[in-house]
């Protein structure tokens, strides 16, 4: 990509809009219902209105000193509160308001670790499905992932082999609500029960469920149980930036009690400087998004949120049902939520569905296989995406169509090969443009290039070993993160 500007000249306003549209033209649309992952759209103008309005208005404001700043401490308590409600909080919980869902399973980690400091080599039991945000955890903070595996036909975790993997060196146990991978909630009950036989934490990731699920209660009352409300849940994370359809930039971390939540607060007088005094891993924050949670959460509110849930979860069904109909095509698990994870038989791939559907101007995720999960198409439905769920079904099965007609996408054995003979741990740089190269994506001079079709990339990361694709893929985003020199 070339400089858009030198930065000596400096530009005019009219230019900076105009340079900013043009740089946005590439990007998938955060609005209208096309893009089934990454975005949420309530469809709601207003919502999307005042949230601008508060996210602009506090975007100067410090989250640092909340003595400074008394108005983000008060909204942010409040969103606490409201979040405790919705997930049944016992009295005496406690929470923070993080900058994602990311951020909110580090510091429940942090907590849980840190609780128990005798314990020189800490673990964490995880279900296979459980979001990568926990092995970011584990890396960052050294704990040690004991990963369970899932039931093969509903994905869901398995209470048995949760409680076994548990030992003297575990400081945290995690189910979801639901997972991101397959859209089902592990059976937290029994999950919660063994770790508070053990003495341990347990976390509940709803960061994406957790604004949605709810709301689903009154009308779903079989609804597995996920919230505080389980015996043993300790922390609950749950993101508004996803289904309370606020501005990027807000999750809500919750503790059971403020005991629970006191090992990942941290001060620092050890400087000359300010006292520094953080609840999250961010010090300067900007109140703009917290503002603007604020300010959409309670402008929708909860009777439009549970209109909101209830709209997405119809037409997840409705394509789930639609998707029976689909040669080649079927629901990899039954959706608890308002995700769809679909996989293919041999006649295709989710990998050249993506594709084509791509072109037909909708965004679905690939998922790659794990373990002895197979890979799946995810689909994240946003309240917006229901009122095109009847033309997203049509192009479903005209994409599955195109892909059944061109047949799975083979990767060249010699490719596999030639990557599986790599080791990931000992990866230099000209092995890292050699991995590239396999992969299709080197282009001139160094550079990388992306092919218009994906299918043929993402089925050769398929194929390689979990360690060897994030090989491939850190070589990748070292590549496309570094500034133009021409
Ligand atoms: C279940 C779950 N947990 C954690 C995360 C991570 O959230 P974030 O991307 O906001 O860091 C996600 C994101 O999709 C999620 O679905």
């Amino acid at each position: 990509m070339t400089p858009l500007s030198n930065h000596q000249d400096p530009m005019r306003v009219e230019q900076v809009r105009a340079a900013l549209e043009k740089m946005r033209a590439h990007d998938l649309p955060t609005h209208g219902g096309r893009t089934l992952a990454y975005v949420y759209d309530s469809g709601l103008e207003s919502a999307d209105a005042v949230g601008r309005e508060a996210l602009a208005s506090f975007c100067s404001t410090n989250g640092l000193d909340p003595t400074a700043f008394p108005s983000l401490l008060q909204m942010e308590n409040d969103l606490v509160a409201v979040a405790g409600n919705l997930v049944d909080a016992p009295d005496g919980f406690a929470g923070v308001a993080t900058s994602g869902g990311t951020e909110s399973i580090l510091l429940a980690v942090l907590a849980a670790r840190d609780s128990q400091p005798a314990i020189g080599a800490p673990r964490m039991v995880l279900p296979t499905t459980a979001h990568a945000a926990f092995h970011k955890a584990a890396h960052y903070l050294g704990v040690e992932v004991v990963p369970v595996a899932v039931d093969p036909q509903t994905k869901r975790a398995l209470p048995e082999a949760m409680a076994a993997a548990i030992d003297d060196r575990t400081v945290l146990v995690v189910a979801s609500a639901p997972s991101y991978a397959h859209g089902v909630i592990d059976p937290v009950k029994p999950i919660a029960a063994a770790a508070a036989a053990a003495g341990v934490r347990c976390h509940v990731d709803a960061c994406i469920g957790g604004w949605v699920l709810p709301y689903l209660r009154a009308s779903e009352p079989h609804q597995l149980p996920w919230t505080f409300a389980c015996e043993g849940v300790t922390s609950i994370s749950l993101d508004l930036h996803k289904y309370a359809y606020t501005p990027k930039g807000v999750s809500i971390l919750l503790h059971a009690s403020a005991e629970l939540r006191r090992t990942h607060l941290f001060a620092s007088a050890a400087w000359p400087g300010y006292t520094m005094l953080n609840t999250t891993t961010q010090s300067t924050k900007s109140g703009g998004p917290l503002a603007a949670a604020w300010a959409v959460v309670h402008h929708i509110g909860a009777e439009r949120y549970a209109e909101l849930a209830r709209t997405a979860r119809t037409a997840t069904i409705e394509l789930a049902t639609a998707v029976s109909d689909i040669p080649g095509l079927s629901l990899a698990a039954q959706p608890d939520s308002t995700l769809l994870s679909l996989m293919t038989d041999d006649s295709c791939d989710v990998f050249t569905i993506s594709d084509e559907m791509l072109t037909r101007g909708w965004f679905v995720q690939p998922q790659m296989r794990f373990a002895d999960l197979p890979a799946t198409l995810h689909l994240t439905f946003s309240a917006a995406t229901a009122r095109s769920s009847g033309q997203i079904a049509r192009d479903l099965a005209a994409s599955t169509t195109a892909a059944r007609t061109a047949g799975p996408v083979t990767v060249p054995v010699e490719l596999v090969s030639a990557a599986g003979g790599i080791d990931p741990s000992s990866l230099d740089e000209p092995t890292f443009d050699g991995l590239l190269a396999l992969a299709g994506l080197a282009g001139e001079g160094g550079q990388l290039a992306l092919p218009d079709r994906m299918a043929p990339v993402n089925a050769l990361l398929d194929a390689l070993p979990p360690a060897l694709r994030e090989a491939l893929l850190i070589g990748f985003i070292d590549r496309l993160t570094r500034p133009s020199t021409t």
